[in-house]
């Protein structure tokens, strides 16, 4: 198991799960507006701790293009391993938007 913090709270995650997928099963309306492909951003996490190594190249391609890398990460593409600590950086209620996004695969 990985386990995942938000805010201080800490849940137990099936390891490889999509980061995106865990956040929202903890009931955070996290966006994931391009439906987890690597295209909006809505999805952007920063880490306090555990912040994944691996990048793909997905990823690594749109926050090239968004001059945003080390700035942040593209939860739809990173799975949970080990214990992560993250912040949420696009909610439906931070954003007032009605449709956090398309439903996302489990896994990426
Ligand atoms: S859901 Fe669009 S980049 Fe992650």
């Amino acid at each position: 198991m990985a386990t995942l913090i938000i805010d201080g709270n800490s849940y137990e995650i099936a390891e490889g799960t999509r980061l995106t997928t865990a956040i929202e099963e903890q009931g955070i309306d996290i966006l994931h507006r391009c439906g987890g492909n690597a295209k909006c951003t809505t999805c952007k996490v920063t880490f306090n701790s555990g912040e994944p190594e691996a990048m793909n190249d997905a990823e690594k391609a749109k926050l090239e293009d968004k001059e945003a890398l080390g700035d942040y990460r593209l939860s739809c593409q990173c799975i949970c391993e080990g214990t992560m600590d993250v912040n949420v950086l696009m909610t439906m209620t931070s954003t007032g938007l009605d449709d956090a996004g398309p439903e996302l695969s489990k896994t990426i």
